[in-house]
């Protein structure tokens, strides 16, 4: 694999109004029909919101005692797939969920809400949504698409902050992603809704919260045991979940864990910058209640 031929990278193109690549769209038939499990959980984000680190803390909740070979020999996307993706290196999510024998199964998308497959719905499943604030969001997507070759090239950064307030991005503006699925906890009582903010602040009390969404209660030397895996440093150094095996990311650019922080935006965003993009945010979220934090 390491040595393989990268296709070209792909064009952003408008997809049910919003843009997408590809990738995330050749597979579509079997995406919408794709059969939900009642115990299914949803790992839902915009890209770069924290769903690896989500994915980790459930998948060690769930498999972490039952079955600690994962730990060693499944990196996180096998575990958690990815479900509208279809890289061509490696089975389609849909396919990889349908073959998944775990109980319940994890699956992870970055779908806004309004395209989630309906069976997700009708089978009333727990979905965990992890968003994060837009600043350090873009930034995080910015490095991301750099490494990443699986995404449109990022240009330089003032063009790309100025696509992503355009809601030029894959999977679309992060504006409507959050407040979309912020909305929808409104309707769908299942649907437990993480700030990454409160997660860098106090991952335990974090952890409690999940816990008590998904009905579990695990001891306090368990939960320790996941709160200590789960930290920064230490999902960095592990390969099976820091996409270090992953062969269209390129690692000498910039590592997938990359700082792990809240307020890294202000390394990057001028004063300009900051400015313009809070004149716009405000227009763009006057009319939803989600609040986010740019400092913890
Ligand atoms: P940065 O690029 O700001 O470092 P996703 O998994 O949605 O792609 O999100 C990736 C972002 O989450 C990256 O942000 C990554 O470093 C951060 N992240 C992953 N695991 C983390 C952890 N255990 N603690 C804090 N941040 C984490």
């Amino acid at each position: 694999m390491e040595n393989m031929e990268l296709p070209p990278r792909p064009k952003l193109f408008d997809f049910h109004g919003v843009s997408m690549t590809h990738y995330f769209t050749d597979n579509w038939e079997n995406i919408q029909n794709f059969q939900a499990r009642p115990d299914d959980i949803l790992i839902a984000t915009y890209p770069k919101a924290g769903t690896t680190w989500v994915s980790y803390i459930l998948d060690l909740l769930y498999f972490g005692q039952t079955a600690p070979e994962r730990q060693t020999s499944l990196p996180i996307y096998e575990r958690v797939p990815f479900l509208e993706s279809d890289f061509h290196i490696i089975p389609p999510g849909t396919e990889l969920a349908d073959k998944l024998s775990t109980s319940p199964r994890l699956i992870k998308t970055h779908l806004p809400v309004q395209l989630v497959p309906k069976s997700f719905w009708e089978q009333n499943c727990r979905v965990v949504y992890v968003a994060r604030n837009a600043k350090d969001n873009a930034v995080s997507y910015f490095h991301f698409d750099r490494m990443n070759k699986a995404d449109p090239e990022p240009g330089d950064w003032n063009n790309f902050l100025q696509r992503f307030m355009d809601g030029k991005m894959v999977f679309g503006p992060w504006y409507d992603h959050v407040t979309g699925w912020w909305e929808r906890t409104q309707t769908h009582s299942k649907l437990h809704y993480v700030f990454y903010e409160d997660m860098i602040e106090d991952t335990g009390r974090e952890l409690d919260r999940l816990c008590s969404f998904l009905g579990l209660s695990p001891s306090a030397e368990e939960k320790e045991r996941v709160r200590g895996g789960v930290q920064f440093d230490t999902m960095k150094k592990n390969s099976m979940a820091n996409y270090s095996t992953v062969p269209i990311m390129d690692f000498k650019i910039s590592p997938f864990m990359r700082k792990g922080k809240v307020g890294d935006w202000k390394n990057h965003f001028t004063v300009a910058q900051s400015e313009q993009f809070d004149e716009d945010y405000k227009k763009k979220m006057k009319n939803t209640t989600v609040q986010f934090r740019t400092v913890v």
